[in-house]
């Protein structure tokens, strides 16, 4: 049987690490629950918000993207939101996601966390009655804002404790390093939470050791900055901290020039735990096998490197040990 990579890496049962759930808003969706809620959105149809997707940097991007979210207000709207997204990791073949979510987008607006955790959270139940996909939750706290808020934030998503299984750290990276949610961390550390936080996306390789440090991340949210420091490269290999790298993200918001030139390649060289992940696959034009198929194609991987990278997407996931044998199973039989 001759399978190129490409084929391969779209064949393959996937983990997806790295996904924001408002981030899988479509522009279609965007438009229906503006209609269901009787909201107008500042633009006139779905092909005239799609052709504002057309970002620069990070920030760019962020406006657009909160500004998508805002019509979110019912149980049924994240509900409906994060069932699109199962639908579509179920058609590239994901059989496990851990999910972001940004309470504090939607309690600013008024939106109880109730609203968004039940939601999102019997989303996540019927993806695993339905569809056999296991999923998690993960908690986001937004950068720009302050160290009090994200401290409120936790403090409303406690009744709902049980619901998620970690923290993480997301928003304008440039001038909010990691240290200024250190204790934030700290008790999420007591709560028996997973730790994560996006680092070196658009930062410096210093926010990385922020995070690994200050934070103590168990995985670092992109991290693609890491290889301007060979000392960082090399405690992240040590300690196999995973990487969840988001290809077209990159791409799309001009981390990168062109796929060609993406760092996956030489992250795996450098013997890191990189993973494949869509980020925000509504506003960055493809969700899981989109990313893998085309960084396949762009930097030429190899069929090792494709189950390489699915590997690394079981061993960093927050999975139990039980499920984690079942991801690995299911990929072995999938290879063979
Ligand atoms: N970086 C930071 N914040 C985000 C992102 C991202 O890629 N996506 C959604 N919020
Ligand atoms: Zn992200």
């Amino acid at each position: 049987m001759s399978m190129t990579a490409a084929q391969l890496a779209a064949a393959i049962p996937k983990t997806e690490l790295h996904i924001h759930i408002e981030g899988s808003l479509e522009p279609e969706l965007i438009f229906a629950l503006a209609q269901r809620n009787g909201l107008s959105l500042p633009y006139d149809s779905v092909d005239a918000l799609r052709a504002a997707y057309a970002f620069t940097d990070l920030q760019s991007f962020l406006d657009i993207y909160y500004a998508g979210a805002s019509v979110l207000l019912r149980e049924a709207d994240f509900h409906d939101m994060a069932w699109a997204y199962f639908l579509r990791a179920r058609a590239d073949n994901v059989v496990h996601c851990e999910i972001f979510f940004d309470p504090q987008t939607h309690t600013a607006r008024g939106v109880p966390m109730a609203t968004v955790i039940n939601g999102l959270s019997s989303a996540c139940d019927r993806a695993q009655a339905e569809l056999g996909i296991s999923t998690a939750l993960i908690l986001c706290f937004l950068r720009h804002l302050s160290e009090e808020d994200a401290f409120a934030t936790l403090e409303a998503a406690m009744p709902y404790r049980a619901r998620f299984i970690g923290v993480g750290l997301d928003s304008s990276e440039v001038g909010h390093p990691p240290s200024k949610f250190s204790r934030v961390f700290a008790r999420c550390r007591e709560l028996d939470l997973r730790i994560v936080a996006h680092a070196g996306e658009e930062g410096p390789p210093a926010y990385i050791w922020e995070a690994l440090n200050d934070l103590k991340t168990e995985r670092i949210d992109h991290g693609v900055r890491s290889l301007e420091d060979p000392a960082l490269v090399a405690e992240l290999a040590k300690r196999r901290t995973p990487l969840t790298v988001c290809p077209l993200s990159n791409l799309k918001l001009c981390v990168v020039d062109d796929l060609k030139h993406h760092p996956m390649k030489r992250l795996l060289d450098a013997g890191l735990c990189a993973t494949v992940n869509s980020d925000d696959p509504a506003y960055f034009g493809g969700y899981m096998n989109a990313n893998f198929v085309q960084t396949v194609e762009a930097l030429g991987l190899s069929r090792e490197d494709v189950v390489t990278l699915a590997r690394n997407s079981i061993e960093a996931s927050f999975v139990n040990e039980a499920r984690r044998g079942e991801l690995m199973a299911l990929l072995d039989s999938a290879i063979d």
